[in-house]
């Protein structure tokens, strides 16, 4: 008995051996992917065709999905090896089932944009026990990121689609997945609660427009580890109404750094409370934590943010706060923690907190902040920057803490 357990255990650790990412955790528990269990609605059995440039797949994937998610019992779609071009899919709930859909091969975004009503791309709705798991996501993103060249061009703007949009989701778990070449964002996280997501990579160059690598807004309980993401954008954005986040081993690079924010855009934004983020390397990133609002709303706050054992490689920002200072109106930024920051940056004004004469930033705590300088200025003052912040530095700093108001 003991002995079949354990040749079944080395066939997992095989099969999963052959891909780059798993849903094996680091922490060693193994997922039972491969097993006789569940009913499997396998997408080519509903229609889908592989390596084909016609992109009305979309129907199969959803008649697969529609049969696993009123099957009654825990079921699987799956996406067989080779690749499955598709316009956009809804995968609708409630279910009376548990799903699990497993990617084996890739899937391809159709970049005709007149094929998508919202901006998403696969969307994930009303669902709980979710696992996603597998396989990649690539949008084709290079097609259309001229259509969202916001900076340069204020008519050619346009919201793309996110690769995949998770939208009032409990209890579910993302693994093992790739993303390449968002249109948007890769990942969108919306409307959901106790969201696990592990083994992602994400990628696209670093001059694509608005990748950001996982978005949140109005969440509770989400924990994302153990994932490598390198974009043009924030490699992970924490929006309005973010609660107990928990962000570890991420390795972050090219991209914006791990950011709080943008807040304080729209009116009656909610808090984003307990963000704890630790264990995280960036390489070559414009910012590594960065906490910005814009003035404006003062409805929301940002408060009990930790960032902690942070490695740094040629980072721009490593510590940076942008509270639209100057404005009178803005968010309250309080009870905020870098603690153990180390490595190398090409600014001269490393720690950066620039916060507005009404609305201080509070409680704002610096350890052990151990940075040096490999710009390319030949000699420079290398300092802290901080404007309206009630901050306490301890342990050592280089760059040196700044002088208080
Ligand atoms: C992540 O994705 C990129 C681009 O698709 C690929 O080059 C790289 O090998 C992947 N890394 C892992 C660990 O899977
Ligand atoms: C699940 O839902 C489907 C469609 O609504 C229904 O036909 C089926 O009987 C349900 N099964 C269970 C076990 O509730
Ligand atoms: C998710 O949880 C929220 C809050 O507990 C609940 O209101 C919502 O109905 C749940 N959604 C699903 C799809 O289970
Ligand atoms: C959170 O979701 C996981 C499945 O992903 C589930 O095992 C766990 O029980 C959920 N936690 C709560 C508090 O519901
Ligand atoms: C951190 O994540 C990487 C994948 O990006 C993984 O290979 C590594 O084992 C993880 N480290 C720990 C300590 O869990
Ligand atoms: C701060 O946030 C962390 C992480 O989400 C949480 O564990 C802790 O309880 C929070 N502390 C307070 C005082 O809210
Ligand atoms: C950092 O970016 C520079 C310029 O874009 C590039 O030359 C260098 O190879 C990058 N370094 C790493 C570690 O990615």
């Amino acid at each position: 008995m003991a002995n079949t357990r354990r040749n079944a255990s080395v066939t997992i650790i095989v099969i999963l051996g052959l891909a780059l990412l798993s849903c094996v955790s680091a922490n060693g528990n193994r997922r039972a992917l491969v097993n006789a269990g569940p009913p499997v609605f396998d997408i080519t059995k509903f229609g889908a065709v592989p390596d084909d440039e016609n992109e009305d797949n979309f129907g199969a994937f959803i008649k697969a999905w529609n049969a696993a998610c009123h099957s009654g019992g825990p079921a699987k779609v799956l996406v067989p090896k080779k690749t499955y071009f598709t316009g956009p899919v809804l995968f609708q709930g409630p279910c009376n089932s548990t799903v699990t859909v497993e990617i084996l091969g890739t899937i391809k975004a159709t970049t005709d944009l007149s094929m998508y009503d919202s901006p998403e791309w696969f969307t994930f709705e009303h669902i709980s026990g979710l696992t996603l798991t597998g396989g990649v996501f690539d949008g084709q993103g290079a097609a259309v990121w001229k259509f969202n060249d916001c900076k340069h061009n204020k008519r050619s703007c346009a919201r793309l689609p996110s690769n995949v949009k998770i939208n009032h989701v409990n209890n579910s778990v993302i693994c093992g997945v790739s993303s390449v070449n968002s249109k948007q964002f890769h990942f969108h996280i919306f409307g959901s609660n106790n969201i696990t997501m592990y083994n992602l990579n994400v990628t696209a160059p670093d001059e694509s427009p608005n990748t950001d690598g996982i978005h949140l807004s109005t969440v509770q309980k989400v924990t994302i580890k153990d994932s490598i993401i390198g974009t043009g954008d924030d490699c992970i954005s924490i929006g309005q109404g973010s609660q107990q986040i928990s962000i570890n081993n991420i390795t972050c690079g090219p991209g914006h750094g791990i950011s709080v924010g943008s807040l304080g855009k729209y009116k009656d934004e909610k808090d984003v409370v307990g963000v704890e983020v630790t264990n995280v390397r960036f390489i070559n990133t414009t910012n590594g934590a960065r906490i910005k609002t814009w003035g404006g709303s003062i409805t929301g706050k940002a408060t009990n943010i930790t960032y902690k054992n942070v490695i740094l490689e040629s980072v721009k920002n490593p510590v940076i706060i942008d509270q639209h200072y100057g404005k009178k109106k803005s968010t309250t930024i309080k009870d905020i923690h870098f603690i153990n920051f180390k490595g190398t940056t090409i600014s001269e004004a490393a720690v950066s907190m620039l916060c507005s004469s009404k609305f201080p930033c509070q409680c704002v705590e610096l350890v052990d902040i151990e940075l040096s300088y490999v710009g390319l200025k030949k000699t420079l003052p290398f300092v802290s920057t901080c404007e309206h912040v009630k901050a306490k530095f301890s342990g050592k700093q280089n760059p040196p803490a700044c002088k208080l108001q």
